[in-house]
């Protein structure tokens, strides 16, 4: 029997998810939106390019969550990109009863299911999807550090003419201005980066990566990235759902690992059928920890402002 996956949200990010999803085969799709049509129509459409590309999965549309039951992986997306004149903490807040609301319902249909986040800002939603529905931290996981990282490769390899699949790196932290790109393990098959670029070009290239998204947004104007976001929520759901086992830099719960407790932080972990199946701690410097540091601080500013504005409720 085929797997299958919800993705929530069915805008810019959530139909490339299930477009990715669909042309690789990787599982039945269903789409939920709260736009009437949009889910279904997108669906619809994307099912009819089935014939041409070769596919045979499902992709269907629906505005209530009836037809996810028993998904394998729940994909959130669903939620306001940031626009100009939004502040961080009105982003939180709206995003904040999206991912809520859409975690409830996911999680009453897919009681089983790996859940994974995308909505921004990204490390505070992983928090409330957790709290939400009481997963075990395993089978709830943030995706940005695959997004980041790639951003980080792609600009590595076109300064250094190679092939994107010969750079090794990974960006840890929240996902934000405060990433951390670790530079010290950055390698071109093997041949350390620092051996390969000047300081001056590298740390060029590690604030063009912290930057990678409003980079974006400045070329679209209206929204935000979503090819290269669901390429990499689908790695992702990928490594899930084949037990590929992939060590990827994911937002997971932490509980004593890097010296914090009981927020989500993008460190490198084994995705597996389980979710996380193992949390790996890399020896950082102590340049890399105080970084590390300032973007830990900066997610859990974000939960604290949650915490306190939904004390009453
Ligand atoms: P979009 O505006 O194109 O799509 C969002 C969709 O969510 C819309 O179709 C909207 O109708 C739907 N929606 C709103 N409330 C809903 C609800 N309660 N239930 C179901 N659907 C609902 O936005 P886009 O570009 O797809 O981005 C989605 C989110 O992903 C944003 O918060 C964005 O910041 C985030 N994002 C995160 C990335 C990451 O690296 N973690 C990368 C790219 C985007
Ligand atoms: C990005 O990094 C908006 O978080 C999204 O492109």
């Amino acid at each position: 029997m085929r797997k299958k996956v919800t993705v929530v949200g069915a805008g810019n990010v959530g139909a490339s998810c299930a477009l990715w999803l669909a042309s690789k085969e990787v599982a039945d799709v269903v789409l939920v939106d709260v736009v009437d049509g949009v889910p279904q129509g997108k669906g619809l459409d994307l099912l009819q390019s089935g014939p041409v590309e070769g596919f045979d999965v499902q992709i269907t549309g629906a505005n209530d969550y009836e037809p996810t039951a028993n998904s394998d992986v729940v994909v959130i997306t669903a939620g306001f990109p940031r626009k100009p004149g939004m502040s961080r903490d009105d982003l939180l807040m709206a995003n904040y009863e999206i991912v809520k609301n859409a975690t409830e319902q996911a999680a009453k249909q897919s009681p089983n299911a790996v859940l994974i986040i995308v909505t921004n800002p990204l490390d505070a939603m992983c928090w409330t999807a957790f709290t939400v529905s009481r997963f075990p931290k395993n089978r709830v996981i943030g995706m940005a550090g695959v997004l980041d990282t790639a951003r980080y490769r792609t600009f590595l390899a076109q300064e250094l003419s190679v092939s994107v699949e010969s750079i090794q790196a990974l960006v840890l932290g929240g996902h934000g201005d405060t990433m951390v790109p670790l530079v010290r393990l950055t390698s071109v098959a093997g041949i350390p980066l620092t051996e390969l670029l000047s300081k001056e070009r590298i740390d060029a290239i590690v604030q063009r990566t912290r930057d990678g998204g409003a980079e974006i947004v400045k070329y679209l104007k209206t929204g935000s990235a979503y090819y290269a976001p669901a390429a990499s929520a689908i790695e992702m759901v990928e490594s899930v759902l084949k037990d590929k086992k992939k060590v990827l830099p994911c937002a997971a719960y932490l509980e004593g690992e890097y010296g914090y407790n009981g927020l989500f932080v993008g460190v490198p972990v084994k995705l597996g059928a389980n979710g996380i199946e193992k949390i790996y701690e890399v020896q950082l410097n102590a340049d890399e920890k105080a970084m590390l540091d300032k973007s830990a601080a900066s997610v859990q500013d974000l939960v604290n402002v949650i915490r306190q504005k939904t004390a009453s409720q």
